[in-house]
């Protein structure tokens, strides 16, 4: 038995900054699918670090991986060549088709590397008047939390007296192609969109829209960047959600899940013409693509696709999705997902989610409650089919009940 839950969590209050509310379980060791507190108890993790252990916990080739390059070289900085750079960058691309690939670290520096490389891309190619370039986001999204990306957040909390803002984006409505048809102006670089809204609550757009978003944005050259950050990776059952659709997004990004788990990695994948306009100088980061964060970004990708984990999310998707929706009960207003990013909505009247999260830690299943009535429902891609049952057996005993 270790140190109480309580004496772990009494003291991050005392010294952490409140910007979480955690579940009231303390983790010390995670393997696949599971993850065991400081008491010995284990969970299946149904939330995956918000989709970045899609590998699995501590996954024995990415840790192999990590602790051999650790012990030959960790950071040169971009002032030196490294030689862990450039099978990286060939190893994105072979997978994924893009021909340019910016190394960054968070997912939110993904985003703001990529709305630079779109508004220089503006001005010096199509043509845009210098500082004029507009970019256009949906309502709800979520790319992050630095002051670029807030300032066009349409959550309050998010936003709330971080201000002043940058301009320059305008905020449309999420899978209605007419709308953004109607907010694009000769300015307008590029529509920065989630496939599908994660922190929104896992909403799937309308069947067609993105097919439509495509067209639009090639018919009045703007760069469509789609955040990968939560999609991609094999999460939705797919290398990348874009391939659902069957269309190509300019610029792709990508974070979380390039690393599995064990280190900040993200990238801006792009054609030739955006990251193309990017000279020394103008943008960078001490830790984007060191030899550490690459070696473990390829065993990373290795993993997913040599252990058939984006096939197995298309499955086991399939599988706990007709299960969640087969769970008779009063309290669940929607099923919704792709691949295994999923999500049970509650009726308002069912109370907060958060209860029905705390519920579930009680039968050994940790999830993350979203928006007040929405659970997220997102295991790592390595989940079995008894597994899946399981959770599913727990998941319907616990939802049955009315708790409120
Ligand atoms: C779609 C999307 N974009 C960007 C981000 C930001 O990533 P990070 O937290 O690594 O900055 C997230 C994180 O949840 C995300 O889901």
């Amino acid at each position: 038995m270790g140190r109480p839950v309580s004496d772990f969590i009494a003291r991050e209050a005392r010294f952490g900054a409140q910007n979480y509310e955690p579940l009231a379980v303390v983790l010390s060791r995670g393997e696949g699918v599971f993850v065991w507190d400081t008491q010995g108890n284990r969970y299946l993790d149904c939330l995956s670090a918000y989709s970045a252990v899609n590998q699995g916990h501590c996954h024995p080739k990415i840790l192999a991986a990590m602790v051999e390059q650790a012990g030959k070289l960790t950071l040169t900085s971009r002032a030196f060549h490294n030689d862990q750079l450039a099978p990286f960058y060939e190893q994105i691309a072979e997978l994924t088709g893009s021909h340019k690939i910016l190394p960054m670290n968070s997912g939110a520096e993904a985003v703001e590397s990529a709305i630079k490389s779109v508004r220089k891309w503006g001005y010096e190619v199509k043509g845009v008047p210098d500082g004029q370039a507009e970019i256009i986001v949906c309502a709800d999204n979520f790319h992050g939390r630095t002051l670029g990306i807030i300032g066009f957040s349409t959550d309050a909390a998010a936003r709330e007296h971080f201000g002043p803002f940058a301009p320059g984006f305008r905020i449309i409505p999420f899978g209605n192609a007419k709308a953004l048809e109607e907010a694009i102006t000769p300015n307008t670089v590029a529509f920065l969109v989630e496939p599908i809204q994660g922190e929104a609550g896992v909403i799937v757009p309308p069947p067609g829209y993105f097919a439509n978003v495509r067209e639009l944005c090639t018919a009045h050259d703007v760069m469509l960047i789609l955040d990968e950050i939560q999609t991609g990776l094999g999460r939705t059952g797919k290398l990348l959600a874009e391939q659902h659709d069957d269309i190509e997004a300019d610029v792709t990004l990508l974070g979380k899940a390039l690393s599995g788990g064990f280190y900040p990695v993200s990238a801006v994948l792009s054609n030739n013409a955006v990251l193309g306009t990017l000279r020394p100088g103008q943008h960078g980061s001490t830790f984007g693509g060191n030899p550490l964060a690459c070696a473990v970004a390829r065993a990373a990708l290795r993993v997913l696709v040599e252990e058939g984990m984006i096939e197995n999310a298309a499955v086991q998707g399939a599988r706990f999705l007709d299960g969640l929706r087969s769970i008779r009960s009063n309290v669940i207003r929607e099923v919704r997902g792709r691949g295994l990013m999923l999500a049970v909505e509650l009726h308002p009247q069912a109370g907060e989610a958060r209860r029905y999260c705390q519920a579930l830690q009680s039968k050994g299943i940790l999830a993350k409650d979203t928006h007040g009535h929405t659970i997220r429902i997102a295991p790592a891609l390595v989940i079995t089919s008894d597994q899946v049952d399981w959770a599913l057996e727990q998941i319907g005993a616990t939802l049955s009940r009315d708790l409120s």
